[in-house]
């Protein structure tokens, strides 16, 4: 199989991360990283990613020896990232928040489509062991029909107008960077909700700080998802069916085992991992490329879009705009 070669875009916090569990994964490397900055790129090339070669971002979708690159800048500048990579030929990764906005996140899979070439939002929580067994457990009907999903993602942070978090312009606040985890969880296991309502406290610096929705769905299901970056909260989430329920606990996008409850007391499935969890995403796009997939059965297009079309739906609920997305 081939050594698939990596080009970084935006070697901050996460791509740090990125870079530690590529070590983790047969079948590939980081072989370029671009940054706005020359002494950026040179110094996570030298720490992170083995002197791996350096370049501005459009130097980056120019190198014809990179086939696959790993997106990792704030969320307002998914789309204009993703989408020159795509037309210049590169399979990409693009971290989670998928895009801004579901216009933007069309105009992506569009591109993605119309170059045949491979995307997918990195989502890494539904690589991990232990989503794995939540959607064996049940897809065999273990708890029954599910009909209640809540979920919680939320740490203080002081308020600080320079953190990526509360800067509006990189597409800040809880919903994005945090909600999206309760949420992708809800639609695993619950689909598109049919209705959705949604409180948010809107803060100083214009971000939502936190938010609280629930969704509809015509089988008479609920989720109930929430996100914080001012309190910290349990970072859990229960799965109710017909028969029983499992719980994810703290941290719920990357739980290392689950309890399910059916009756006869709490049992509990062990998903414990060896290192940084990113590497079971890194592995299942390695895997896929190889295969000469576009995109992944775990985390498909469609769900991305629809995704980003409910944090939509919650933020014209909760009344965050972006400032790209202000008539001019
Ligand atoms: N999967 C996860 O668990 C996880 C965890 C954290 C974050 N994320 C996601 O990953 C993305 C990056 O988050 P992060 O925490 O790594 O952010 P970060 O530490 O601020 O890094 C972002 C990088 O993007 C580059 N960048 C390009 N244009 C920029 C601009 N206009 N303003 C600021 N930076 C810009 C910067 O590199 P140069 O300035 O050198 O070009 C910077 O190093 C976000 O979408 C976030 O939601 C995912």
């Amino acid at each position: 199989m081939p050594d698939h070669r990596w080009g970084v875009a935006g070697p901050g916090g996460i791509a740090v991360r990125f870079a530690n569990a590529m070590q983790l994964v047969e079948g590939g490397h980081i072989a370029r990283v671009a940054s706005r900055s020359p002494e950026r790129a040179r110094a996570y090339a030298d720490a992170q990613a083995n002197g791996a070669a350096c370049g501005s971002y459009e130097e980056l979708a120019e190198d014809p020896d990179i086939d696959v690159v790993y997106v990792a800048t704030p969320q307002t500048r998914h789309a204009a990232d993703t989408i020159p990579y795509l037309e210049a030929g590169k399979h990409v990764l693009c971290e989670k928040p998928f895009a801004i906005n579901a216009g933007e996140a069309r105009e992506m899979v569009a591109a993605a489509r119309s170059n045949g070439r491979f995307l997918m939002e990195a989502i890494w929580s539904r690589f991990l062991p232990s989503y794995r067994s939540l959607v064996e457990l049940v897809t065999a009907g273990a708890i029954g029909q599910v009909l209640r999903v809540e979920a919680d993602f939320g740490f203080r942070i002081p308020v600080d107008p320079q953190h990526r978090l509360f800067d509006l312009e990189r597409g800040g606040g809880g919903l994005l960077d945090l909600g999206i985890y309760p949420l992708q969880l809800c639609s695993l296991l619950l689909g598109t909700p049919d209705d959705v309502e949604a409180v948010g406290s809107i803060g100083s610096t214009g971000i939502d700080e936190q938010v609280a929705a629930v969704l509809h769905y015509g089988d008479g299901a609920i989720g109930i998802a929430k996100a914080s970056i001012r309190v910290n909260t349990s970072c859990t989430a229960r799965i109710s069916g017909t028969d029983g329920w499992i719980d994810l606990p703290a941290f719920m996008h990357c739980p290392d085992h689950l309890v399910v409850n059916r009756g006869s007391g709490p049992e509990r499935i062990d998903a414990t991992y060896e290192g940084d969890g990113l590497r079971f995403e890194i592995d299942a796009v390695h895997r896929c490329l190889d295969e000469g997939l576009t995109e992944s059965d775990v985390m498909p297009l469609d769900e991305s879009v629809r995704l980003a079309s409910t944090l939509d739906t919650i933020r014209d609920r909760i009344g965050l705009v972006y400032p790209s997305e202000r008539p001019a």
